[in-house]
């Protein structure tokens, strides 16, 4: 397929220094309304304290100094096993759920760590821009501050789990509906290529003394490959609250049919009644966020979020749909016409407070359905890009092709998950892309995910 590429219309780029003390900012200010007894608590095995989010992320950077700069010395050698994350290739670190059971190293000496790694990374920084290897060494600096925007989004989810509405989010009013959205939209099938361009449409030009600031992507969106697609249908809107209702009130919990083996299991173990965080009250539904506790029919129009991919599926099948596979999201996303792509469902143009829901616009919350008219696709999919990420039903695998670009981060992780696509409330605009593959197991729903169904 011959693709028809549209100049990318981006904006002035900052420079990695600006990059990396905003990006570093914002951690701090999103843990900021946190009181000292919140940032050591750990309330479940699949979150993590926000000390040590705070920490570890401070730890990604010191890795690269111990690596490139010459003399550093390690700032201390008890914090590289407690704010080591996964890494086998970096030694020995405490158990994931095991970092909520230490008072110790404590808040204030996290932060310290913290603002000396910073002092040391901006020199460093400002040193290594005018050496021969720059281009390596300051794409490392970028993926650690991609990193640390995927342990922004994670602050948020664990946030959330902590404290919920306890937490003085600094939230801005909802938006309203300003488009109605329903059915669905009919897309071509035919040669696809799906991923990640290197060079050309997604990489963007390279700027003098900026490198590795436009076109980053991560290694598992690449390379580029031809997948073939059959015709399909895809929703226009996310699936909602109200849909979501429908499908309890008709015994979707209920009823074996709708669900995969491991869902019905999820289902009489945990005994899975509702989305996480749906409570019932005098056998009324509700739902609890970061502005409060609401009454779930008075949030029919918003998108349904906080639900697993086994309930994902299960809603499907009993709408009579499907979840559309990754190459088909990506295709609804990015395909203005048959043999046209674009980067955004938009257009060119970036992510701003206008087309999409991520983590700028300040709402700590989904949107309503048709709150963006303007990020919609030429077809008329909307919400394709914030809100809540949304589950495919494709396996986080290797692309055909793949190639590592940095141990133990993506590619350790090939194995049981499924791909969401789309970015949610708390990712931030430079993060985001419409070949971006993020990933969870299938029963995991402290994420803000959601979905929206294909036939
Ligand atoms: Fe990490």
């Amino acid at each position: 397929m011959a693709a028809n590429l549209q100049a990318p219309g981006y904006s002035p780029e900052p420079s990695i220094r600006e990059l990396y003390q905003s990006v570093r900012a914002r951690t701090l200010e999103i843990v900021a309304p946190l009181e000292i007894e919140d940032y050591v608590i750990q309330t479940a095995e699949f979150m993590s304290p926000p000390r040590w989010h705070i920490g570890h992320t401070s730890w990604f950077f010191e890795t690269v100094l111990q690596k490139y700069q010459s003399g550093y010395q390690t700032y201390r050698e008890d914090f590289l096993f407690f704010f080591n994350s996964y890494y086998e290739g970096f030694g020995p670190r405490i158990e994931r759920p095991k970092r909520g059971t230490r008072s110790r190293p404590t808040v204030a000496e996290t932060k310290t760590y913290r603002a000396h790694i910073d002092e040391q990374m901006v020199r460093f920084i400002e040193d290594v821009s005018l050496s021969d290897d720059a281009d390596e060494i300051l794409r490392i600096v970028r993926l650690g501050l991609e990193h640390e925007m995927q342990h922004q989004e994670l602050l948020v989810y664990d946030i959330k789990h902590l404290l919920c509405d306890q937490f003085a989010a600094p939230m801005k009013p909802l938006p309203e509906a300003s488009a109605e959205v329903t059915g669905m939209v009919e897309i071509q099938g035919g040669l696809f290529e799906l991923g990640f361009e290197s060079t050309g449409r997604d990489a963007g030009e390279p700027q003098a003394g900026m490198p590795a600031l436009r076109g980053f992507a991560w290694d598992n969106e690449k390379p580029l490959h031809k997948v073939w697609l059959e015709d399909f249908q895809i929703d226009r809107a996310l699936v909602s609250v109200g849909d979501y209702l429908d499908f309890m009130n008709d015994g979707g919990y209920q009823n074996f049919r709708w669900w995969h083996s491991a869902g019905w299991e999820k289902v009489n173990t945990e005994h899975w009644q509702a989305p996480l965080y749906w409570e019932q009250h005098d056998s009324e539904w509700m739902i609890r966020d970061f502005g409060g506790l609401h009454r779930a029919i008075d949030k029919t129009d918003e998108p349904v979020s906080h639900v697993s991919f086994l309930e994902a599926s299960a809603y499907a099948k009993w709408a009579g749909k499907r979840l559309p596979t990754e190459a088909e999201w990506e295709k609804a996303a990015t395909c203005s016409q048959p043999n046209s792509r674009q980067n955004f469902p938009w257009g060119a143009a970036r992510p701003d407070e206008s087309r999409a829901n991520l983590f700028e616009n300040g709402l700590w919350s989904v949107a309503p359905i048709g709150a963006f008219p303007g990020g919609q696709t030429a077809q008329g999919c909307h919400q394709m890009i914030g809100d809540v990420w949304e589950w495919t039903v494709s396996d986080y695998v290797p692309y055909p092709g793949f190639k590592t670009e940095f141990d133990e981060y993506n590619d350790k992780w090939f194995v049981g998950q499924k791909v969401l696509r789309g970015g949610s409330f708390a990712t931030p605009q430079i993060h985001i892309r419409s070949t971006y593959r993020n990933f969870f197991y299938p029963h995991e729903r402290w994420m803000i995910a959601g979905f929206r169904c294909a036939k």
